[in-house]
Order: structure tokens, then sequence, then C-alpha cells
């Protein structure tokens, strides 16, 4: 079965072809950073034109690359939220025009669904259960898969998401948008036990806390006399990071009696955090999976992926697909 999945929930316009859930057939990927990076981030009405602008083309050079025509898709795949209102809005209005027209199902696709998959674009895809990290720039959460569609929440952030946290502190420390690729370079000059900067909840349950670690890099900076050592700051901060989501995923797959551990979603991207949780996982015995960096940024190839198995379940979409800009992927088990 072969889906074209579109994903512009933020700031990439992306389309792919996924056949089966797992062969990524074409994917291509239209940032806006650069659009986006003299305003210090995102611009929600300037993410809407670009993706206006952009996703025709973009289609075309899906199927061009996959050599396939219209005819040859068997559905469409799109990511219906969570995420910018308009940006969503863009694509699902052209994923709605496309099934209509090419009378194939519409698949509505959760973005954290979408990340969630990407491992299993990889030759060796996760077996069930598995616990998941999934750190993006509006998420932090822990995930218990039980297999697919079957997820319970465990713990996620009480206020700034770790992306956020590393977009806002790279603000802060005069770095550029998006900061979470800034932050890591600038870290790798820096020493990490410079600055000893607070480890939110760290031993508290298996919520996350943020924003008390951005405030302390706030009053640091704000303390400190100019020329700011931008390289020690950033890599403490990364190193405080890494800590608490390591630390929080191992406790957790202890507790669950997990012995695979998943990261993934943009800030998985991240060397120092992808290198840490794999070493404690190889100390542990976990197996430790975590997809390419260019699926664990925004893709569509993973939208597609997760559409697979929303289809496989019989649960597809129709006309009255509406975006949904804030939708939880699950809730947080009671009792
Ligand atoms: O998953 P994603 O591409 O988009 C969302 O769903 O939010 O994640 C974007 C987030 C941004 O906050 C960005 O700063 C962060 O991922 N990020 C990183 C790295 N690359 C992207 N954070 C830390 N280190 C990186 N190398
Ligand atoms: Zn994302």
């Amino acid at each position: 079965m072969k889906l074209l999945a579109i994903e512009t929930s933020c700031d990439e316009t992306a389309v792919a072809i996924v056949e089966s859930g797992h062969t990524v057939l074409s994917s291509v990927i239209r940032s806006q950073i650069k659009n986006h990076r003299r305003y210090g981030g995102v611009v929600p009405e300037l993410a809407s034109r670009l993706h206006v602008e952009a996703i025709h083309a973009l289609i075309e050079r899906a199927l061009e690359d996959a050599q396939l025509g219209f005819n040859d898709l068997d559905g469409i795949a799109v990511t219906h939220g969570p995420g910018l209102e308009g940006a969503l809005l863009v694509g699902v209005s052209v994923a709605k025009t496309l099934a209509t027209f090419l009378n194939i199902p519409l698949i509505g696709t959760h973005h954290l669904h979408g990340h969630l998959y990407a491992p299993f674009l990889e030759k060796t895809p996760p077996e069930f259960p598995y616990l998941a990290l999934l750190v993006s720039g509006g998420h932090t959460q822990l995930i218990h898969v039980n297999g697919h569609h079957q997820f319970d929440l465990l713990g996620q952030t009480r206020d700034d998401a770790a992306g956020e946290a590393f977009d806002k502190v790279a603000r802060l420390l005069g770095l550029g948008y998006p900061g979470g690729p800034e932050i890591q370079k600038a870290a790798t000059s820096g020493d990490e036990k410079a600055f000893q900067f607070p480890r939110g909840m760290k031993h508290d349950g298996l919520d996350f806390s943020f924003s008390g670690l951005k405030t302390a890099v706030r009053q640091t900076v704000e303390r400190l006399e100019a020329p700011l050592p931008v390289a020690d700051l950033a890599a403490s901060f990364q190193l405080a990071v890494v800590d608490v989501l390591c630390h929080k995923a191992m406790k957790a797959a202890n507790q669950l009696q997990l012995s695979t551990i998943v990261l993934t979603g943009g800030v998985s991207a991240n060397t120092a955090l992808r290198t840490t949780l794999q070493a404690q996982c190889l100390q542990h015995n976990y197996q430790f999976i975590c997809p390419d960096v260019h699926l664990s940024t925004d893709n569509a190839a993973m939208i597609g992926s997760a559409a697979y198995y929303t289809y496989q379940h019989k649960q597809h979409s129709d006309l009255s697909l509406r975006v949904a800009p804030s939708a939880p992927l699950v809730l947080p088990a009671t009792g």
C-alpha cells in the first residue's frame, strides 16, 4: 500500500511516499527556518503562506522521485494536529482535495503518532512492548507502547518542552533559531561542569519540568559580565537537560520492566542525548533504538508510516476531518 503523506504542522513543508508503513519511496522537505530566523521564532501567518507556496511543487517532486503517478497512490495521509492551526489547514485541505479527486482513503494522523512511528522506517523496527521518550519542540513525554495504537502516557512536562527550553535558552545566549542545533554546536567547545544548573523534578515521579532550568540560565546570564562564556553555558545547560531526560527514561523502563527504549522527536537529534542514553541502555542491557537524525526532526515519512498502521486498524477519515491544533496523543492514566 503506497501512501502519500503530507506534514505541515509547523515550519517544515514535507511530503513523502511510503510503502506498507516502512519503505520510504521518496521524502522531500522544505524548511522555512531561514524565513523565520530573523524573527527569532516561527511566525504562524508566514508559516501558512510558505506552506501554500511550497506544497504543490513538493508533491510533484515526491511523485517524481518515487517514479510514480497520482494513480499509483493508495491513500493520502496528513498531519491534522497538534500544530499551528493555519499551517495544519494547508496540509489538510490539500490532502482532502487529493483523496477526493483520486477517490482513495484519507488518513488524518496525529503528529506525535508520527514521531512514534519514525523508528518503524528503520531496517529493524522496535518490538512491543517498549518505552518511548518523545522529545520535541512542543512535547516531552514518556510513553509505554504496548502495540500499534496502544499507548499509555507515563509522564510529561509540566511546563516547557525540552525543545522549547533549548530554543529559549539559545535566545538568552544570543544564538540563532532553532536553538537545539545551535546549543549543540556551541556546547562542543564548552565545559559542561562550568555551571551547576538545576535538574527540575529529577527525583520526583515521571513528569518533567524545564522552566526552572531556563530561569536559572537567565539569572546566570544577567549576573555575568560580557563577554558571556556562551560555550560553557550551552554545555552546562545541555548536560542538565540530558541528565534529567536519561534519568527518567531509565527509571520508567525499570519501573515497567521494559527492556527496550526508543528515543524520538526533534530533540533526539541531539548527539549528547543519543550517546548518553545509548550508553546507559548498554550498561543495563536494554535495547536502544533511535531513528536516524533525518527521521528524528519533522518529516512526512513518519506520518506515512503511522497512517499505514491506522489504516490497518480500519480507522480512516472522511471530508469532515478537522485540524486539531492541540490534540493530546493520549491522556495520562488516572488512578
Ligand atoms: O520534532 P520537531 O522537529 O518539531 C516539533 O514537533 O516540535 O522538534 C523541533 C525541536 C526544536 O525545539 C529544536 O530546537 C529541537 O527540536 N532540536 C534539537 C536538535 N535539533 C532539533 N534540540 C537539541 N539538539 C539538537 N541537535
Ligand atoms: Zn515534530
